[in-house]
């Protein structure tokens, strides 16, 4: 997996996520760590990065040691002439050639009839893979949305217990098309081998922290971090300050798809399967995915039903009530309009986050996420209320 660079560890990211499919802790954890195994390239590329975008280099006293070679981008840890620590962050020079062929070679192994058979989501890995590599390609709109939800950030829910939650300044003077620098932020990722370490209820501050501000994110904001997993989020113990960095997997979502997953949400909460059955059709993608739904009706409903009546701990959270639909349409190939799509996908990247708050904590948080959009629609407040949200 490690020589499809970028996609193979985008493939192990996904699969370290899907219990369902990868049984085993271990290999998940395997697959997880991933990134850390990628051989980082030469130091050399970053003047050339830096020349092509014409940034001046005389504010930068040392370039310092490799930080990331994760998937698409090579961070190092910078040191500005005034002492100031930064990271600089490049993208791989050989991605914009590997990256389109490791595809068309995942294509075209998912599409081996044994496969599609043992992973029966082949199709939808091979997508996200895809969607979310080319986006990562982009620096510029990476730099636009690390501005825009930093800003959010401050603004909203940041602080709880002591641990409070930032992104990284970005060095206005220092960014370009091809690498751009931000500030650098102390800590460890929020990832098992930390988690194991930290008190208990440190880690349920730093998850209830995250989860807010993402939810936040997307029913204020509009505009999300779409890949919070553990190598995305810096905690500093000493400080107990989280930052949120890599922001080049962000998604937008519309008010006309919000308050229709509100209304999904709001559903959940009150066990109406019909009505969420009639949710859920009215945010499905092309014609074709409203034909299989409507064929598949009578499944989808006992699925549902099933998935709304579940009460044991794990599963009577809405976090997972919502995964394990997506995850069920998904098995159907049966898909949501592109922008939920995306927006459900989170559920799955952050079932470690959520997995560390129970079910009313995560409903308070989704609570607090919805109500300035209730607080703005009556009808959708009427609903709420009978939802007893
Ligand atoms: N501002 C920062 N401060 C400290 N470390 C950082 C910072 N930005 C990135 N890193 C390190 O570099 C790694 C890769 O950066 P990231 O932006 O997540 O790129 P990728 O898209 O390759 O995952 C991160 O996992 C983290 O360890
Ligand atoms: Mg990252």
């Amino acid at each position: 997996m490690i020589s499809f660079e970028t996609v193979g560890v985008k493939l192990g990211q996904i699969l370290s996520r899907k219990p369902e499919i990868i049984k085993d802790d271990k290999l998940r954890k395997i697959l997880e760590d991933l990134s850390d195994k990628v051989p980082p390239i030469d130091k050399r590329f970053i003047l050339s990065a830096l020349k092509r975008d014409n940034i001046d280099t005389s504010k930068i006293k040392t370039i310092g040691k490799l930080l990331g070679s994760a998937s698409l981008k090579q961070v190092y840890k910078v040191t500005l002439t005034d002492d100031s620590e930064f990271v600089i962050k490049f993208n791989r020079p050989m991605s914009y050639y590997e990256i389109p062929e490791n595809m068309e070679i995942l294509r075209k192994l998912f599409n081996e009839q044994e496969i599609k058979e043992k992973l029966p989501i082949s199709d939808q890995l091979v997508s996200a893979i895809d969607e979310s590599v080319s986006r990562e390609l982009e620096i510029k709109n990476e730099i636009v949305q690390q501005v825009k939800i930093s800003t959010f950030i401050k603004k909203h829910t940041n602080k709880m217990n002591k641990w409070s939650i930032d992104v990284p300044v970005v060095r206005d003077d220092l960014k370009g098309d091809h690498v751009y620098m931000d500030q650098w932020a102390k800590g460890e990722s929020f990832k098992t081998d930390l988690i194991k370490v930290l008190p208990p209820e440190d880690t349920k501050t730093i998850s209830k922290l995250i989860y807010t501000s993402l939810l936040e994110q997307i029913f204020t904001n509009g505009l999300y971090h779409a890949d919070l997993h553990g190598g995305n989020i810096l905690v500093d113990k000493e400080k107990k300050k989280v930052n949120l960095i890599d922001f080049g997997n962000c998604n937008t979502l519309s008010n006309e798809n919000r308050n229709k997953f509100i209304k999904l949400i709001l559903n959940l909460k009150s066990n109406n399967a019909s009505k969420t059955i009639s949710v859920l059709a009215s945010l499905l993608g092309k014609q074709e995915d409203r034909q299989k739904f409507n064929e598949e009706k009578a499944t989808i409903i006992e699925e549902v039903t099933k998935i709304l009546s579940d009460k044991s701990p794990a599963n009577e959270k809405i976090s997972e009530k919502i995964r394990l639909i997506k995850n069920y349409l998904d098995s159907k190939k049966i898909a949501f309009n592109s922008e939920m799509e995306l927006l459900l996908k989170i559920f799955d990247t952050t079932k470690y986050i959520s997995d560390n708050l129970n079910s009313t904590e995560i409903e308070n948080i989704f609570k607090k996420a919805i109500m300035p959009s209730l607080l703005k629609n009556p009808l959708l407040l009427f609903e709420a209320a009978l939802s007893g949200l």
